[in-house]
């Protein structure tokens, strides 16, 4: 057991109830949200899906969430959200390590695949093994992902019902982006990783 693996401990939220206003503190002070809003939010942790992780120290303080719910109609496959990691405590593994111990959670539940959406924080989803893959749609508690077939299917439906007359003609040296592009377009990156079976 390595140092940082026996000072912090991840364990769910729902476990240790007393804690949950220490979480909504540490949420709010990255997303601010009302108590209302940020209870039901924390509140739906149980051990199978939704499910609430936190990062504690010894001390008990609560330096990292992460919500993790399962895919409706992706097998094998959960949405990752809220990932944070108390700002004095940045950069120095445990986002990478919270994240691990989230990933080994749901192996153990027979999940494959972990997604998540990101604006900004692309390079530390790479650097802890995740890659850029076609947009989904994930939304509330019951996160529902599209195929990026379907997903295109409906964009160009919509585009075609935004666009009135032939489009205009393209610009010179302009090229189209390729689809995995579009994340960058819209500011969002949609990310998967793959889990090696145990
Ligand atoms: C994203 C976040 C959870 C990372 O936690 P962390 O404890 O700082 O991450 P780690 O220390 O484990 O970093 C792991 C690696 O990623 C790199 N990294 C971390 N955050 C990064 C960032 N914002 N941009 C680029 N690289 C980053 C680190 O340099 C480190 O690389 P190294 O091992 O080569 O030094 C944390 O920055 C955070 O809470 N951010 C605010 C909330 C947020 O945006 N969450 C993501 C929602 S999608």
């Amino acid at each position: 057991m390595t140092a940082i693996e026996k000072e912090y401990r991840i364990i769910p939220l729902h476990k240790r109830p007393d804690l949950i206003p220490d979480c909504c503190t540490l949420l709010n002070s990255e997303w601010p949200r009302s108590e209302t809003a940020r209870l039901k939010f924390l509140n739906v942790s149980c051990d199978e899906f939704p499910i609430c992780l936190i990062l504690i120290n010894k001390e008990e303080r609560v330096l990292g969430h992460c919500k993790v719910s399962l895919i409706p109609r992706l097998r094998h496959s959960c949405f990752i959200q809220s990932l944070i990691i108390d700002y004095q405590r940045r950069s120095q593994g445990l986002g990478s390590r919270l994240l691990r111990g989230a990933e080994e959670h749901v192996a153990k539940k027979g999940i494959k695949n972990v997604y998540l959406i990101t604006k900004g924080q692309e390079l530390f989803y790479l650097k802890n093994g995740y890659k850029t893959c076609d947009p989904f749609k994930a939304s509330g508690i019951n996160d529902v992902v599209y195929s990026s077939a379907a997903f295109t299917k409906a964009k160009l439906k919509e585009k075609s019902i935004q666009s009135c007359g032939p489009p205009p003609p393209p610009m010179p040296n302009y090229q189209m982006p390729k689809f995995y592009d579009l994340g960058v377009l819209t500011q969002r990156t949609h990310m998967v990783k793959r889990l090696s079976s145990q």
